[in-house]
């Protein structure tokens, strides 16, 4: 079971965005996913109109008063479940960090995951590399991080690559860091058009995932409606053709084996 974790220094980037929208494109190639959130904010159960917050969650499940596959959120898509934040109330947050980071309690979660026969689970960290992000990269197989298409955004990668390799050097060894996403990327911006140069050009070869994700005014009624973009219109609207994109490069980065080849991968005959 590969554990991504979608984390960034910076608040704000798309985070919660990818996460749920990668997840749903996961799960349509037939990956077993689990979509969770380690965010006491509760983004991604808001994002995805699971406001309830009577409803047991991640927090009751790290406490050991609820099993996991009590608590899991079915979607319309049968290989997506949802793990939102449970019981949190605003004047707790402090505990559930606490319940997240304290002795092997995601260790704990994730083995219970790996037992429902989850392929793949996406965990949506909070913003900032402190302890719980921390906590979630001693745990992950992988670490996906969003880039805001920001020229700010450039001074962030020098941190999250220094976490992931004092993790490496810890706790994980095994961490990988499959790459930077480029989010909220507005091509009539030159700012915007800026970092992208900047990544493609001065970042090694694959540190950066080839899809990228747009700035588009539909994640906005998109997290209103408590959909992810690919559910917004009885036809995908072409903005989830990135998140396939990614589902894809993720793949290809987990396993190159794992992904069915397509006619694109079919040899060229030769000319001659
Ligand atoms: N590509 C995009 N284009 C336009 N708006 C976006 C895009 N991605 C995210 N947003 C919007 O930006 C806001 C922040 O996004 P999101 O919640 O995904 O970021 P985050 O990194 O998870 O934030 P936090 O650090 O607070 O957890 C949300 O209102 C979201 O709808
Ligand atoms: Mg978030």
């Amino acid at each position: 079971m590969h554990v991504v974790s979608v984390s960034s220094q910076k608040g704000g980037v798309g985070k919660t965005t990818i996460a749920l929208n990668l997840g749903l494109a996961l799960a349509r190639t037939g990956q077993k996913t689990l979509l969770t959130e380690f965010d006491a904010q509760g983004s991604l159960g808001l994002s995805l109109g699971l406001a309830d917050r009577a409803r047991p969650g991640i927090a009751e499940v790290l406490t050991g008063a609820e099993q996991l596959e009590n608590v899991l959120q079915r979607t319309r898509d049968p290989n997506l479940s949802v793990l939102s934040v449970g019981r949190v109330d605003p004047t707790t947050v402090a505990g559930f960090e606490d319940a997240l980071t304290r002795g092997q309690t995601v260790s704990t979660l994730l083995d219970q995951a790996k037992a429902q026969g989850f392929d793949l689970v996406l965990i949506d960290c909070p913003a900032g590399l402190g302890k719980v992000t921390t906590r979630a990269l001693e745990n992950a197989s992988h670490v996906l991080s969003p880039l805001q298409a920001e020229p700010l955004a450039l001074r962030s990668v020098g941190q999250i690559l220094a976490l992931v390799d004092r993790v490496r050097a810890t706790k994980n060894p095994k961490l990988e860091l499959l790459g930077f996403v480029l989010s909220m990327f507005d091509r009539k911006v030159a700012a915007s058009l800026d970092v992208a140069e900047t990544l493609w050009t001065k970042f090694p070869v694959g540190v950066v995932m080839d899809a990228i994700i747009p700035r588009d005014e539909m994640f906005l009624e998109a997290s209103l409606r408590g959909a992810p973009v690919l559910l917004m219109q009885k036809k995908p609207p072409p903005l989830a053709r990135r998140f396939d994109q990614l589902a894809s490069d993720v793949l290809d980065r987990l396993a190159p084996s794992q992904k069915a080849p397509t006619e694109d991968d079919t040899p060229i005959p030769l000319l001659v």
